[in-house]
């Protein structure tokens, strides 16, 4: 395991920036490669040469180093990888990293990256428990950024708390944990989610109450799992599932395209609530209200139906898994989903009048499939999309 990984380890001007050389020799013996990249202010606590000497590697650390640009520009070194390590995270690099700074290469790779970011925090009690860090914090973890630590202990300042930065064998468990959790490894799964928008003139349009919550959960829950997911969005205001490709749509001719464009997958979920019916007649001018009683002639024609399509294309993925948002007869009406779509699962879910589901932090759904009915008990979105995980991993293994 781990012969052919890589991480690129961001080292930050802490105190502790001198067990990131314990870490590379840790990782090395566990045959992963590191990509070591200081910060200006790492450069204080530990040399580019011990670094270099250790990691056998080309150690990066400025932004604008022309050499490096050519040999590997930033993006570039962003993509490399299978993981970004942050170790030490100081203070000030996990605001950056909250706040989308990108002032220097360390930053601008954590913001240009599309793989998971892993966090070691370290630094003084004080400086952890600011309400300024803790809410960064916060945030990040709410993005997908992985945390480990920091731990409670003595400081080098002196006192004594949480602020510890983990130790470099507890750093190695939680990549090697992060890299043996890839149950879904080259396995390519499409999710759509959150509303889609009918023009029906430059300001005016039809969608619905759907917030994306859902499908960003469940598309986060398969980037953990190592797939590699096609994330096809309607306008939401959820932060993007980090590490998935993001196709971004208004309409649902839109998603379609985008659909049938980026495949073929091996799963698809399609949790994104697609309206049924576009405005034949849309118009490019805002439609005037000539006087009281006139009324606009909305013409509405029907959408290709994505979930039915995929669900009988050529290159079929091997598991459809389609959602259900039903007022009544939840299980008839979700059956019923199932079969005249032709996918092999429905997640079904009761839309109440008092207590929407649209845009809550939790959910109650229901599994359908052609033989199999299972109600799992109300839980997190995100709960729902790491079971969902699981049942997928099951399927495809
Ligand atoms: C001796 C010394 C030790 C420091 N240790 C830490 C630390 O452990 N954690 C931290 O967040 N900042 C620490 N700092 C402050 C950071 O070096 C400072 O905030 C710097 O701007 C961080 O830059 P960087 O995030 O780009 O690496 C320390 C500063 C000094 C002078």
């Amino acid at each position: 395991m781990g012969k052919d990984k890589k991480i690129t380890l961001i080292i930050g001007g802490g105190i502790a920036a001198y067990k990131s050389l314990e870490l590379i020799r840790l990782l090395q013996n566990a045959h992963i490669e590191v990509i070591p990249i200081l910060t200006k202010s790492a450069e204080n606590f530990v040399t580019t040469l011990s670094l270099a000497a250790i990691s056998k590697k080309k150690v990066y650390s400025h932004l604008f180093d022309l050499n490096d640009e050519t040999e590997m520009g930033h993006i570039q070194l962003s993509r490399v990888s299978d993981l970004i390590v942050v170790a030490p995270a100081t203070a000030n690099l996990i605001s950056k990293m909250a706040n989308g700074l990108a002032d220097d290469l360390a930053s601008t790779l954590i913001l240009a990256t599309n793989k998971k970011v892993l966090i070691a925090p370290s630094m003084n009690v004080q400086m952890w428990n600011k309400p300024a860090t803790l809410s960064n914090v916060k945030k990040l973890k709410e993005y997908g950024f992985l945390f480990i630590g920091p731990n409670t202990g003595d400081m080098a300042c002196g006192e004594f708390g949480l602020g510890r930065m983990a130790e470099p064998s507890e750093i190695k468990d939680k990549i090697m944990a992060s890299f043996q959790n890839n149950t879904l490894l080259n396995k390519k799964i499409l999710v759509t989610s959150g509303p889609t928008v009918e023009r029906i003139d430059p300001i005016r349009f039809i969608s619905n109450n759907s917030s994306g919550l859902q499908g960003t959960a469940i598309a986060n829950a398969l980037v953990n799992l190592g797939a590699e997911v096609v994330f096809v969005t309607g306008p939401t205001n959820v932060s993007h599932p980090i590490g998935a490709k993001i196709i971004p749509i208004e309409s649902a001719k839109d998603m379609y395209k985008a659909v049938f464009s980026n495949g073929p997958y091996d799963v698809a979920i399609c949790a994104a609530a697609v309206s049924d019916w576009h405005v034949q007649n849309d118009s490019s001018r805002k439609i005037k209200k000539k006087d009281s009683n006139s009324k606009p002639n909305i013409e509405l024609k029907e959408n290709p139906d994505i979930l039915a399509d995929l669900s009988k294309s050529k290159n079929r993925p091997g598991l459809v898994i389609g959602f259900a948002a039903e007022t009544e007869q939840l299980t008839k009406n979700a059956k019923e989903k199932l079969i005249s779509k032709g996918c092999d699962l429905i997640v079904a879910n009761k839309v109440e009048k008092k207590s929407s589901i649209f845009g809550a932090k939790n959910n109650e759904v229901t599994i359908i499939t052609n033989d199999y009915m299972e109600k799992w008990p109300e839980m997190t979105k995100t709960e729902i999309g790491e079971k969902l995980g699981q049942l997928i991993v099951k399927y495809c293994h």
